[in-house]
């Protein structure tokens, strides 16, 4: 076990807490967050089919996006917490392709090179080693399969409206921010996107080794 463990169970039991509040958030929000994982979908290029992972799903805005997009596949939503994955399930009942998992994404229960394509939405920002949960994603993703990220950076920069959601966000679901580009950059990786959005960054890589 890794010696974060415990910070890992803090944060699950947060989320077990607060599962039936977390989707203030997206309204707190309005709709930013959501058309920005339909954003991330599409500049991903993810085609109709395949094996896709949905790293901290939580709720499942993204898995239910993702479901509905990889219609002729299967989408996997993996989170820590049993609260969330129950709302999760409740919100996305109608999608058949998509199966939760509860489990901790710095160890993921599957063997390397499963997947067409991985996403993590507002998630990485939040968990703790983020860096290892991207090794992690890195390992279980195909050659030439995809990694698509988006989260809050932990530079905030200068306080404006955006500035001032981020750090409220920050402060109630202890999010620390993340900024992983650096690491991304380590692995045999290509990055064709790369976006710097204020608060937050997006990433889609590709795995090439
Ligand atoms: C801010 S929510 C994001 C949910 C979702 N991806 C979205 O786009 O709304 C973060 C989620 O990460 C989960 N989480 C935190 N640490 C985790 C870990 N180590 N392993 C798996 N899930 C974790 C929490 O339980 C929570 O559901």
């Amino acid at each position: 076990m890794f010696d974060y463990v415990n910070e890992v169970k803090k944060t699950r039991d947060r989320y077990n807490r607060l599962a039936l509040l977390y989707d203030l958030d997206d309204v707190l929000w309005l709709g930013s967050k959501q058309y920005s994982r339909k954003k991330l979908i599409k500049e991903t290029n993810l085609p109709d089919s395949g094996l896709v992972l949905d790293l901290t799903t939580g709720t499942g805005r993204n898995a239910g996006l993702l479901a509905r997009w990889v219609k002729n596949g299967t989408v996997i939503g993996i989170d820590i917490s049993r609260n969330v994955l129950k709302v999760n399930r409740f919100r996305n009942d109608r999608y058949k392709n998509l199966h939760r998992v509860q489990g901790m994404v710095q160890s993921l229960p599957f063997t390397d090179e499963t997947f067409d394509a991985v996403f993590c939405t507002c998630g990485m920002d939040t968990i703790d080693r983020p860096e290892i949960a991207f090794s992690e994603a890195v390992r279980v993703v195909k050659k030439n399969g995809t990694i698509s990220l988006l989260h809050l950076r932990s530079d905030k920069g200068p306080l404006d409206v955006c500035n001032f959601l981020s750090r409220f966000y920050a402060w109630v679901w202890r999010a620390e921010g993340a900024d992983l580009l650096p690491h991304v950059q380590q692995h045999k990786v290509e990055i064709p996107v790369y976006k710097n959005l204020h608060i937050a960054e997006a990433i889609i890589a590709r795995k090439t080794g």
